[in-house]
């Protein structure tokens, strides 16, 4: 059985990684989540957890379950790391190298391929500050599911719209079948 990390952060658009968890597991994935800083300002843990069985991490000095803290426990179970939505925050931490919540200290703990699925506004996608972090990220080997043109938080339409989530769902299994054979 694979083992996703699904890491959530704080986009208007988390509530699509409940359906996300449902869909993986359906086809016969484990599940775990791993919440950003602010993802439970949208959707909290217990959704997360009821929805994989397990439990969410969402704290990064929280005692462990084992002798490894959570955050390497979480980066060696995983055989993929998914983020969605990722906003343009994580996106930035992450090309930036910092751990400063349980989600970025796993995904930089994780030798596993990682997908990264932006949602945002789109001001915020087109700003060139978060194109080269994008950029420099694919050039390292992380996986882009690229936004949409759709409905925003703000009102408008435009590009940032989270990708749909059979597009996402694909890219993951993709990346899985030709890193883990
Ligand atoms: C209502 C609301 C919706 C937001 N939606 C997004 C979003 O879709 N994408 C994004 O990058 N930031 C969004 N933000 C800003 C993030 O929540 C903010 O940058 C936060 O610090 C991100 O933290 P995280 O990456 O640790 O989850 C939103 C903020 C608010 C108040």
């Amino acid at each position: 059985m694979k083992n996703i990390l699904l890491g959530v952060t704080g986009s208007i658009a988390a509530y699509k990684a409940c359906e996300l968890v449902s869909i993986f597991r359906k086809k016969g994935m484990s599940v775990r989540c791993a919440l950003s800083g602010d993802a439970e300002k949208f959707v909290t843990a217990l959704t997360f957890e009821t929805l994989t069985g397990k439990k969410a991490a969402k704290d990064l000095f929280a005692l462990p379950d084992t002798r490894s803290p959570e955050h390497i426990s979480l980066a060696e179970e995983a055989d993929i790391v998914l983020i969605a939505p990722a906003t343009a925050d994580i996106i930035g931490k992450i090309a930036s190298g910092i751990c400063d919540d349980v989600l970025t200290c796993a995904v930089c703990a994780s030798s596993s391929p990682v997908v990264i699925a932006p949602a945002m506004n789109d001001n915020m996608y087109r700003n060139p500050v978060l194109g080269d972090k994008i950029q420099y990220l694919r050039s390292k080997g992380y996986h882009f599911v690229d936004p949409v043109e759709g409905n925003l938080a703000c009102g408008r339409k435009g590009i940032g719209h989270l990708a749909p989530l059979e597009e996402i769902v694909k890219k993951t299994e993709e990346v899985l079948a030709a890193t883990c054979s």
